[in-house]
């Protein structure tokens, strides 16, 4: 495996290598907006082929059977992953993914510690460059970092763990006191005099180190900052990539690297806005650490006013405007295609139709909105958040469909509540809220009650959504 530097400077290769970091700039330009995202994933693919086929013919890398028995062992893996996936195991197949890369980083550094030459990375002393070893000692610590973190992510949300917040005693100390001594020893490791190939053991330490860090950091991450969790183990696969590219001298993976880098940590940005949390108070973890997907204790009965298909779809076609909120409950139902029916059979009534989106319905960024462009809603009647939140006193329904933390004003409210300062919809403004789910039972993500289920305005819709929004819309061409 060579990293040759005299191919790296090949002004062709290094022409092509810059073609496709331009269109990956392009591919995510165009996953800016639905609209484009198909037009953007081509620009991707395009990028992705011209960057990897410059690989393989520049760099003697492997022989060409070893290189393609592992592509199609990896894409045959990957293919059937993807074929059986259910949409709502997303969040925690991409952290599995991101363990990978992670785990990835840190086999390359280690290859490149124990046999620099292959790597072209020793100098003239016999030792590994001191820039070299920088290099390849961070790319392991970000690599080691993201595969605990990112297997830790993947057992909370594929339930083998506890979604709760795990908080040991004085976790803030022992993560500062080890992430320094990751930097202290990474400092050493540098400039130690003992350099040569696979000699100094300040590499494995700082190895054992990230990987513990890794767990420490998410294991007092709660349930309801996990989304926050798996973009931030995105960016952090990204900048380990992008620190290999420079021990395997590709700039390719440079540029890739940093690009998932910074896009992951912009992603955990917005998502933190929407949510209102500070990005600090999320890494120092302990939020959600009561909230838990399942729910739990027993709340006290209140009246609430339930309806059936018959009156749903009479009230649909006497509004005027009405706006569809979906939510998780739409995913699992798979009720987009018999929602869009709706939509397009209240539009034959007169009846404006819009659809709100929250930035975390569901649980992956983007979820509904992958989904509502499956069922071809028409983009023009998707809303964001802050563009329809004001729409909601002039509507006279709000027709919830699976949705219930992004709806619940215990948010605005109730300082206690583990959703408390999420920006959430105002559905109690509109003259009417009609609202499905399958039980009065079932809770939302964060496992907590919600007051628009008892108002007066709201008809509860009890039944799988896909079930429910068909018997709708039989009833309305009836
Ligand atoms: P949730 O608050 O999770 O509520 C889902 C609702 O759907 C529940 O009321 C549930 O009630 C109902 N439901 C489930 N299956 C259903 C079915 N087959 N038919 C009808 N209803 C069904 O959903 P949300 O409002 O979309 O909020 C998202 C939550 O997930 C937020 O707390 C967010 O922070 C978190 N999260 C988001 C992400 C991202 S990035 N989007 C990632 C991870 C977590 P029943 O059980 O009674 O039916």
């Amino acid at each position: 495996m060579a990293a040759d530097a005299a191919h790296a400077v090949n002004p062709w290769v290094a022409l092509a290598y810059l073609v496709a970091g331009v269109l990956f700039i392009l591919a995510l330009r165009g996953l800016s907006s639905p609209a484009t995202s198909r037009r953007g994933n081509r620009y991707g693919m395009a990028g992705m082929g011209i960057a990897v086929v410059t690989t393989l013919v520049t760099h003697s890398i492997a022989s060409l059977p070893e290189i393609i028995g592992a592509i199609a062992i990896g894409g045959a893996i990957g293919f059937i992953i993807a074929r059986r996936i259910a949409m709502t195991a997303m969040p925690q197949l991409v952290a599995a993914f991101h363990s990978l890369v992670g785990l990835a980083a840190v086999l390359v550094a280690a290859a490149a510690f124990l046999n620099p030459a292959a790597f072209d990375i020793l100098g003239l002393d016999g030792n590994i460059l001191v820039v070299s070893r920088l290099e390849l000692m961070l790319g392991a610590a970000i690599g080691a970092i993201t595969f605990s973190g990112s297997v830790i992510a993947f057992l909370k949300l594929n339930g083998n763990m506890s979604g709760a917040a795990i908080l040991l005693p004085m976790r803030h100390w022992i993560n500062l006191g080890t992430l320094g001594g990751i930097l202290v020893l990474t400092a050493m490791f540098t400039h130690s005099p003992v350099g040569g190939p696979g000699e100094n053991p300040l590499f494995w330490v700082v190895l054992a180190l990230a990987f513990a860090i890794g767990f420490l950091l998410i294991i007092p991450i709660g349930g309801a900052d996990m989304p926050v969790v798996v973009s931030m183990l995105n960016s952090y696969s990204g900048w380990a990539a992008a620190a290999m590219g420079f021990t395997l001298h590709n700039t390719a993976m440079i540029i890739t690297g940093a690009l998932v880098g910074s896009s992951g940590a912009i992603l955990s940005y917005i998502m933190c806005r929407a949510m209102n949390r500070s990005f600090l108070s999320v890494i120092a973890g302990g939020f959600g650490a009561e909230a838990s997907s399942t729910g739990g204790e027993a709340r006290e009965q209140r009246p609430y006013k339930q309806g059936s298909a018959d009156d749903a779809a009479f009230m649909l076609k006497q509004a005027e405007s009405v706006i569809i909120i979906p939510g998780y409950g739409m995913a699992v139902a798979q009720a987009q295609h018999a929602l869009r029916e709706m939509g397009d059979l209240l539009k034959e009534e007169g009846v404006s139709v819009r659809y709100a989106i929250h930035p975390v319905a569901g649980r992956m960024p983007g979820h509904m909105n992958v989904l509502l462009a499956e069922a071809n809603v028409p983009y023009d009647d998707v809303f964001e958040l802050e563009d329809i939140n004001s729409e909601f006193a002039q509507a006279d329904v709000a027709f919830i469909i699976g949705a219930n933390d992004v709806v619940n004003p215990a948010a605005k409210t109730d300082k206690g509540s583990p959703i408390y300062g999420m920006p959430v919809f105002d559905v109690d403004k509109a003259k009417t809220v009609m609202f499905i789910k399958r039980s009065m039972g079932g809770v939302g993500y964060a496992g907590v009650d919600n007051d628009v289920f008892y108002m007066d305005q709201t008809m509860m819709l009890l039944a799988d959504a896909k079930k429910m929004v068909e018997e709708i819309n039989k009833a309305m061409s009836a």
